[in-house]
């Protein structure tokens, strides 16, 4: 017997399409950014809600007509373009991918980090392998090469990294400093940009960074350009090398989406390590943001999403979490959480914890 769609589907017509949409995905997908980069959908803009036609956008991006004919049609089918008589004008979709910051940071990752090392998600899968990494260069996890992609690569990976980590950290400090750390230690300081904040909210606070080597010479230049070098001290570290302890007597020891890069025993691991390095009174300050406790959908589908690179790209095993299993890896590291702010930024949720 034929089942019926439960309430929650969509009627059949609507699903329809959506399938196809995801079987030509990827064409889409670069169509919008053709569209983006090629200066479409910003001459589309310019040309209001009277709009254009093909021939006359071909005239202001110095374009071949045939191609962008191509294109502005495939914008009709995807949404990001209306067609009224022979006139094209930008719809709310290509508004987006034009304008909104977070839609571009995620389309560039994908497109520069995640695209063709996607091809072999089977493949990560059987084996628990990053077999999508050897498109990018020849190392056991993303992080290892990090400091050595390509520019564009880099540039991409890092203005994701940030998107997601920077406006966090204006709400965040005010939480970390109420307990007058002078001592903090930055797991995963990645460019320094969480040590710069602090540096510049707190005057008397000293920080211990702790990264990958090529990421803490990063760091290093960052914070000595902007003259707080003298507060800041490097220690270069693998943390997949459990016998490797951290520097000792730490007041805070700050850990922002970080440990989505890890598996649940290496997350076990890490925190261990971080409690055995807790001066008395000392806390850890751990903000992730988890996809089972996010307000938007949005959000959810972009952290899911990321799952997928984390498994394919970065290292074959680790992903965005769910909060209890955040917390089950808390508790199996013998740390308690002391309170729990969450979405304190509207996305991102902080464990305070505490080792006694
Ligand atoms: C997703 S970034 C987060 C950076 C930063 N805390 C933030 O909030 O944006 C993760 C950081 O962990 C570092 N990392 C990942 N695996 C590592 C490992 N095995 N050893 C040392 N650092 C590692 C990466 O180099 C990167 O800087």
């Amino acid at each position: 017997m034929r089942r019926r769609p439960g309430r929650e589907e969509k009627p059949l017509y609507d699903a329809l399409i959506d399938a196809q949409k995801l079987a030509f995905a990827p064409l889409a997908f670069h169509a919008a950014l053709a569209l983006r980069d090629l200066g479409i959908l910003a001459t589309l803009l310019d040309g209001g809600s009277e709009g254009l036609t093909a021939e006359r956008i071909a005239e202001l991006t110095h374009l071949p007509l045939y191609g962008v004919k191509v294109l502005l049609e495939g914008g009709v089918v995807c949404d990001l373009v209306a067609l009224d008589g022979d006139r094209f004008r930008l719809r709310q979709l290509g508004q987006l991918v034009l304008r909104d910051a977070m839609t571009r940071a995620n389309m560039d990752f994908t497109a520069d980090v995640c695209y063709r090392g996607m091809a072999h998600l089977r493949e990560t899968v059987t084996t628990g392998k990053p077999a999508g990494l050897r498109e990018l260069g020849p190392w056991k996890t993303i992080y290892e090469g990090l400091s050595q992609l390509p520019p564009q690569v880099q540039q991409s990976w890092f203005a994701f990294d940030h998107y997601y980590s920077d406006h966090m950290f204006p709400a965040a400090l005010p939480l970390v400093f109420a307990n007058e750390p002078k001592r903090l230690l930055d797991v995963g300081a990645n460019t320094g940009k969480f040590a710069l904040a602090c540096f510049k909210h707190d005057p008397q606070v000293s920080i211990g960074l702790l990264d990958l080597p090529g990421q803490l010479e990063i760091a290093r230049q960052a914070l000595t350009a902007a003259g707080h070098a003298a507060r800041a001290s490097f220690h270069p570290i693998d943390f997949l090398d459990p016998s490797i302890e951290f520097p000792p007597d730490q007041d805070a020891i700050w850990m922002s989406q970080f440990l989505d890069c890890f598996g649940e025993d290496e997350i076990v691991s890490i925190l261990e390590r971080a409690r055995r390095a807790l001066a008395p009174n000392g806390r850890i300050y751990i903000v992730d943001t988890y996809w089972d406790n996010q307000v938007h959908a949005a959000a959810r589908f972009v952290l899911v999403m990321t799952t997928l690179y984390f498994a394919c790209l970065a290292n074959g095993n680790s992903k965005m979490y769910r909060s209890d299993e955040m917390r089950a890896c808390v508790q199996r590291s013998g740390l308690h959480i002391e309170r729990e702010l969450e979405r304190f930024t509207g996305s991102h949720t902080m464990f305070v914890c505490r080792g006694d």
